[in-house]
């Protein structure tokens, strides 16, 4: 199994996940993260640390579009390991409808 982050994360990107993953399996878009799906080692640590509640486990139902969601922007966008400031909007835009339609950017981020 992997965790992955999944939709909520599109636009507030808040970033505490990267501080405690061991592995530093990250990786950073303009306006979301992803996990490395092969990379991971489901060790469980970051779920509770995403505020936007957008870390799962590929158990849950319906997740197979956010592992390969997760394991095609790893491969492009660079490591992140450092937490940073939220995107600006972040908690009005929490648990938003519809994200990935409205604001998700290929661009990859900064990393760091
Ligand atoms: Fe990193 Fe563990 Fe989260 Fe996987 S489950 S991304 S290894 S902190
Ligand atoms: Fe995204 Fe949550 Fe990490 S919003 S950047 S998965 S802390």
């Amino acid at each position: 199994m992997t965790y992955v982050v999944t939709e909520n994360c599109i636009a507030c990107k808040y970033t505490d996940c990267v501080e405690v993953c061991p592995v530093d399996c990250f990786y950073e878009g303009e306006n979301t993260l992803v996990i490395h799906p092969d990379e991971c080692i489901d060790c469980g640590v970051c779920e509770p640390e995403c505020p936007a509640d957008a870390i799962r486990p590929d158990t849950e139902p319906d997740m197979e579009k956010w592992v390969e969601f997760n394991r095609k922007y790893s491969e492009l966008w660079p490591v992140i390991i450092t937490k940073k400031d939220p995107l600006p909007g972040a908690e009005e835009r929490d648990g938003e409808e519809g994200k990935l339609e409205k604001y998700f950017s290929e661009a990859p981020g900064e990393g760091g």
